[in-house]
């Protein structure tokens, strides 16, 4: 859990890295694979952030999707929202980024995850932080129980990942449920909040740990769905966003009623923020 790990002189020194793929996913997302240019690994663990740096422009935290067991690379969803993002948008195979990290805290899949029931919720871009969980989990199966996946999008057109939906459904004991806000035409599917999904659901709380990543919206009534199945709040984790600057506790940026997200998160077990009302709305 230690957001300096690049060691405490060099937070603030982007290592350079390579594109490897720069691709569309929908009409605002592109996928991106890049190497350190050091040949090391990045070194995370699922649910950490780093900070990419585009020449010129700027920087920006974005999530690692990317599974540790994936070596070589690492992978980054970014959404195109502004100057950053819109930059990383142009770039193309074998164009160099800078990278800081990784920072912040991460989902527990080595500790309180391991030999558990594991209920995945994710709303919107929050699949590509979690993304990262799921393909931990699903590459060390045998160490986790029944895994749930509920994903929730405004529209069809805007789900991520949709090529990695057979591979994950073909596992064992493993549930993939969707949910949009709108179909269109061709959407047979379920069509309401992500809360809808989870009307019929039962779980073990005893051994049933919940992650959550999405719009703040989704947070609080995801988490009253889990407490009416049984759930605590020690058992959920959720991963909060906010602005930030350093990404590593010193600017302030991303303060909220005291806590840093990029340090004290952006993995959160809800028990030590569920009294901050901010962070779930
Ligand atoms: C820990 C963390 C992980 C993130 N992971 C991803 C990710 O995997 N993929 C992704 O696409 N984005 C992610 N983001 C959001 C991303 O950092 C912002 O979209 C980015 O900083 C925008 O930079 P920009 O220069 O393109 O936009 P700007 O030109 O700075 O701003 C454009 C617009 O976006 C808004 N904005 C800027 N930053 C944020 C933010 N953090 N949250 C909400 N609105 C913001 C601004 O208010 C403005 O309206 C993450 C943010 C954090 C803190
Ligand atoms: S982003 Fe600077 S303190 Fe968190």
């Amino acid at each position: 859990m230690d957001s300096t790990s690049t060691g405490w002189n060099d937070i603030y020194l982007p290592e350079m890295a390579t594109l490897l793929r720069s691709e569309p996913m929908t009409a605002d997302e592109r996928f991106f694979e890049c190497k350190l240019d050091s040949g090391k690994e990045l070194g995370h663990m699922p649910g950490q952030f780093v900070e990419v740096s585009v020449l010129g422009i700027g920087e920006a935290p974005f999530s690692i999707s990317s599974s540790p067991t994936q070596t070589g690379s690492f992978q980054m969803v970014v959404r195109n929202v502004g100057n950053v993002t819109h930059a990383m948008h142009g770039l193309k195979s074998g164009d160099k980024i800078g990278i800081r990290g990784p920072f912040g805290t991460h989902f527990p899949v080595e500790d309180e995850m391991r030999g558990k029931d594991i209920v995945f919720i994710c709303g919107g871009l929050g699949r590509v932080p979690v993304r990262s969980a799921i393909n931990y989990v699903l590459d060390n199966r045998d160490d986790y129980g029944e895994v749930t996946i509920l994903y929730g999008t405004k529209s069809p057109a805007e789900r991520l990942f949709l090529d990695e939906v057979e591979a994950i459904v073909s596992k064992e004991n493993v549930k993939y449920l969707e949910t949009v806000d709108r179909g269109d035409e061709e959407w047979t599917g379920n069509v309401g909040v992500i809360t809808t999904l989870m009307t019929d659901m039962m779980v073990d709380p005893r051994k049933t740990v919940a992650v959550i990543c999405g719009p703040p919206v989704m947070f609080k009534f995801a988490i009253m769905s889990l407490y009416k199945m049984g759930m605590v709040d020690k058992n959920i984790f959720v991963s909060l966003e906010r602005h930030m600057k350093c990404g590593v506790g010193k600017c302030g940026h991303c303060q909220i009623d005291g806590l840093y997200v990029c340090q004290d998160g952006p993995v959160f077990r809800f028990a030590d923020i569920a009294e901050v009302q901010e962070a779930i709305q």
